[in-house]
C-alpha cells in the first residue's frame, strides 16, 4: 500500500476494513468511502474548500448541546432525516404517513384528561382538536397513548417563551373504547427553525426559507401497531411547498375551520372565533413493517 494515487485510494481504503466482523458496518463503511470519494473527485474538491468543509462541520458539532442538536437539523434541512424515515417506514397510502420528530418533543410532558385546555393560559385563536385512532379496518384502537404538542400563535414552543418553565401546548392523552381522544389549546403558527448556527449559514447561502408551515405535532404509540410520529398542517398555510425539512405530505394537510363563536362542532365553548381540527389516524399492525 504505497505510492496510491487518486485512481487507486478508495479501493485501498477498502482493503484495510476486510477484517470488520459486523457485517453490516462493514457494508456501510465500503459505501460510505466510496461516495466520499467519488464525491471528491466528482466535485475535484480543492484543500481550500476541504478545509472549510471540515471548519463547517467542526462547528456544527460545537453547536450540539443536549438541547440543541445542529446535527440532526442539518440532516432535516438535507433530508436525510425524511429519507431515512421514507426508507423505514414504507406504508400504504391509507394509513397515517410519518413527518419528523423536531427538536421540541419533550418527555416531561403532563398527561391529560380527554378535552383537557392544554394551552397554559396563552393568547391565541381557541383550537380544538377531535382525534380518532382506528386500525387498518376502521377498528377503534383503544387505549393508544397519543403525545401532542405545538407552537403557540407567534411561532413558539413553551421552551422558547421567555420565563416559562411548565410544559404547555402540549400533554401526553390516552384513547378512550371508541378510539376518540381530544383536547383544547390555541392554534399554532408558521415559525423559524433555528438559523443561528451552521444551519443557517447553509440555508442563507443556498436562498432557503427557514420558514416551517404551522402544525400540531402527534406521536401515538399503540400495542400491536407501528408508532406513528406525524403533524397536521393547515391547508392555507403559504409555506407547505418549501418547508426546510421536508416534512409536509398531502395526506397531513388538513382543515383548519374557523368559525363564529356561535356557530360550528363546538359552537358555545368559547366566545370568540374559533378553529375546529379533526383527523382520523390510522394505524399500521407491527406485523405489516
Ligand atoms: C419542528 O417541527 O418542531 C421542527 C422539525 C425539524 C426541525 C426544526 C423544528
Ligand atoms: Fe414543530
Amino acid at each position: 500500500m504505497r505510492d496510491l494515487t487518486s485512481d487507486t485510494i478508495t479501493e485501498a481504503v477498502i482493503s484495510t476494513m476486510q477484517d470488520t466482523k459486523d457485517c453490516r458496518l462493514a457494508e456501510i463503511l465500503e459505501s460510505l468511502v466510496r461516495h466520499v470519494h467519488a464525491f471528491v473527485r466528482d466535485v475535484g474538491l480543492t484543500e481550500e474548500e476541504w478545509a472549510r468543509g471540515v471548519d463547517f462541520l467542526t462547528r456544527t458539532g460545537r453547536m450540539c448541546t443536549p438541547t440543541r442538536q445542529e446535527f440532526i437539523l442539518l440532516s432535516d434541512v438535507l433530508g436525510v432525516t425524511m429519507l431515512v424515515d421514507a426508507l423505514s417506514n414504507r406504508r400504504p397510502a391509507e394509513a397515517t404517513q410519518n413527518s419528523v420528530l423536531g427538536p421540541f418533543f419533550r418527555d416531561d410532558r403532563p398527561q391529560r384528561p380527554d378535552a383537557a385546555d392544554i394551552s397554559g393560559g396563552l393568547p391565541g385563536t381557541p383550537l380544538f382538536f377531535e382525534g380518532r385512532v382506528v386500525d387498518r379496518e376502521g377498528a377503534p384502537v383503544a387505549g393508544a397513548a397519543v403525545d401532542v404538542w405545538h407552537s403557540d400563535a407567534e411561532g413558539r414552543y413553551d421552551v422558547d417563551v421567555p420565563g416559562r418553565v411548565d410544559p404547555a401546548m402540549r400533554a401526553l392523552l390516552r384513547t378512550d373504547e371508541t378510539g376518540h381522544f381530544g383536547f383544547r389549546s390555541i392554534r399554532p403558527s408558521s415559525y423559524p427553525i433555528p438559523g443561528d448556527g451552521t444551519v443557517g449559514e447553509y440555508m442563507n447561502a443556498t436562498g432557503r426559507s427557514l420558514m416551517r408551515p404551522a402544525h400540531v405535532h402527534l406521536l401515538i404509540e399503540a400495542s400491536g401497531f407501528q408508532r406513528v410520529t406525524t403533524m397536521l398542517f393547515p391547508s392555507d398555510d403559504p409555506h407547505l411547498d418549501s418547508d426546510p425539512v421536508f416534512g409536509v405530505k398531502e395526506s397531513l394537510v388538513a382543515s383548519y375551520d374557523t368559525y363564529e363563536a356561535d356557530d360550528g362542532p363546538c359552537r358555545g365553548l368559547t366566545d370568540v372565533p374559533y378553529t375546529a381540527l379533526r383527523h382520523t389516524f390510522v394505524l399500521e399492525p407491527l406485523s405489516a413493517h
